[in-house]
C-alpha cells in the first residue's frame, strides 16, 4: 500500500512513474543547486535495517532505505517525507548532498515542468556478491547511458555482468 502522499510546498509532486511504480515530477521550473527537500525518516542503526529488510527475500530490491554511512541508515518508509519516492537514474538531474549526516536531494541541472526528478543512487555492494546482486537491482531508467543497474558499478564490471544487466 503507497502510504498518505503530501504534495505542499513542494516543486515536485508525486505520481506514477515509467521508471518503477511512483515517482516525483517537476512542477515548475528548476534551477540548477536548488535544494528540493530532504530525506527523512527513522535512522537505524545496521543491525535494525538487518531485521526490517532481508535483502534476500526480495525478487527485486525494494526499501526506502538511505545509507548515510555505516552506522546510520535513513528509513524513509517511517515518516519519511516525499524523497523516498525520488527514482534512480544513471543519467540523473538531481544529487543527493549530505550535511551533517543529513541528506538533501538538489537539483544539478535546469529541470522543466513534467519531468521525472532522479538522482543516481550509487549503490554499492562488494565484488564478490555482484554475480548474485546485480539480477535484484535491474535499472529501468531509460538513460542513453543507463548501466543496466541500479548498482553502481564500473565499464570494466558491467563489461564483466553484461548478460546480467537489465537491457
Ligand atoms: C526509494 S524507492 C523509490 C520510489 C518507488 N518508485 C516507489 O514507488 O516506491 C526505491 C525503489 O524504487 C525502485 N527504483 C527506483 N529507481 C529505479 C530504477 N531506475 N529502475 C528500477 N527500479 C527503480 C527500486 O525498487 C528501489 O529499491
Ligand atoms: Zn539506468
Amino acid at each position: 500500500m503507497i502510504p498518505f502522499v503530501k504534495n505542499k510546498g513542494l516543486a515536485f509532486r508525486v505520481k506514477s512513474s515509467k521508471i518503477q511504480g511512483k515517482g516525483a515530477f517537476a512542477t515548475k521550473r528548476i534551477a540548477p543547486g536548488r535544494r528540493l527537500v530532504e530525506y527523512t525518516g527513522e535512522r537505524i542503526g545496521p543491525k535494525q535495517e538487518r531485521l526490517r529488510y532481508i535483502d534476500e527475500d526480495m525478487a527485486r530490491h525494494h526499501t526506502f532505505l538511505f545509507s548515510i554511512d555505516d552506522h546510520i541508515t535513513i528509513d524513509g518508509a517511517v515518516g519519511g517525507s516525499e524523497a523516498r519516492f525520488i527514482n534512480h537514474s544513471c543519467d540523473p538531474n538531481c544529487e543527493a548532498v549530505e550535511e551533517d549526516e543529513r541528506i538533501y536531494i538538489e537539483a544539478i541541472r535546469n529541470i522543466q515542468p513534467g519531468k521525472e526528478i532522479c538522482y543516481d543512487y550509487g549503490f554499492e555492494v562488494d565484488e564478490e556478491d555482484l554475480e548474485e546482486e546485480i539480477p535484484r537491482y535491474p535499472c529501468r531508467c531509460g538513460a542513453d547511458k543507463c548501466r543496466g543497474t541500479i548498482l553502481k558499478i564500473n565499464k570494466r564490471t558491467q563489461k564483466k555482468f553484461k548478460h546480467l544487466l537489465h537491457q
